[in-house]
């Protein structure tokens, strides 16, 4: 393992291309990890980074919010934005170099004239691809792009946004790209709660109450592991995720753990996936049996 000596900030794909191409010309066999993220870094981007650490010759890691997974009604321009911040966890981790593009150094043109990834229906037409249409598009599309940009040899995802792990795993396969995709366990506060961007958004009372939605799915996964239908355990946990004060369900479901494709009787690998709103702030949640 290579110790990082400084972290390099790179703001255009020509300036960034430059760097790579001369550390494929010196270091052809370098294994380069890449760690895509939209910035306002917390220690969930911090793990992802540190395995990628371990794992990697170089690493780099993107930030850049990515207009084309918001929609219209979404929070992309209040999205957290802390640069100096982020950069200072990247070189405490020992990350190499960071890509921070404009929005325009991504998007040249309208997005609506852009070249799309469009994700298979069976993997996004439900869960978040149901209550947010577009989304998978935007990041799929995105993330080919900065997989073109970047060239990593292998890049790392967290296991928290299940969902777009499953939908970036079979891009991968499904156009040949050539790297390797690795999925990092979801980091969690002490009380359970998942470690999100979003949750600065929560009010000192919703913030209480968050962690009740990991202690209810994993729950289900006792539940069906102990054989109780998915159903009737999908049912009970509805119940507990009610007397949770201010909680509104989006869904909550128990999915093959590869194709995401609903269960009836869980079997393994599978996960339990949960999107709720707490006040004005959308978490998601998901537990995994391998
Ligand atoms: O998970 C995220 O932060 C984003 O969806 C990603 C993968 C960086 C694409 O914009």
């Amino acid at each position: 393992m290579k110790p990082a000596v400084d972290t390099l900030v790179f703001e255009t794909v020509k300036a960034y291309s430059e760097w790579r191409e001369k550390l494929r010309a010196e270091q052809p066999d370098a294994i380069v990890g890449f760690v895509p993220t939209m910035g306002a870094l917390h220690q969930g981007h911090a793990t992802l980074m540190r395995v990628a650490r371990q794992e990697c010759d170089y690493v780099v890691a993107s930030i850049f919010v990515n207009p084309m997974q918001f929609a219209p009604h979404e929070d992309f321009d209040r999205y957290p934005r802390t640069f100096p911040a982020d950069v200072e966890i990247c070189k405490n981790v020992g990350v190499d170099a960071v890509f921070r593009p404009s929005v325009s150094e991504i998007y040249e043109r309208p997005i609506s004239d852009m070249t799309k990834v469009i994700p298979p229906k069976e993997l996004i037409g439900h869960l978040c691809g149901f209550f947010r249409p577009g989304f998978f598009e935007g990041v799929a599309t995105v993330v080919l792009k900065l997989f073109n940009i970047i060239q990593p040899t292998q890049a790392y995802f967290g296991e928290k946004d299940y969902q777009q792990l499953a939908v970036i795993k079979r891009m991968v396969k499904d156009l040949n790209l050539p790297l390797e995709i690795v999925g990092v366990p979801t980091v969690r506060e002490r009380d359970g709660l998942a470690m999100s961007s979003r949750n600065v958004y929560l009010s000192s009372d919703e913030r209480n109450v968050a962690p009740g939605i990991h202690a209810v799915i994993s729950a289900v996964r006792d539940a069906v592991l102990s054989r109780t239908p998915v159903s009737t355990a999908i049912s009970q946990a509805k119940v507990s995720l009610t007397a949770i004060e201010g909680l509104e369900l989006q869904y909550l479901e128990v999915c093959d753990g590869d194709t995401l494709e609903p269960l009836e009787q869980a079997r393994k690998p599978f996960v339990v996936l949960v999107a709720a709103k707490l006040g004005n702030v959308r978490l998601i949640d998901n537990v995994v049996e391998h």
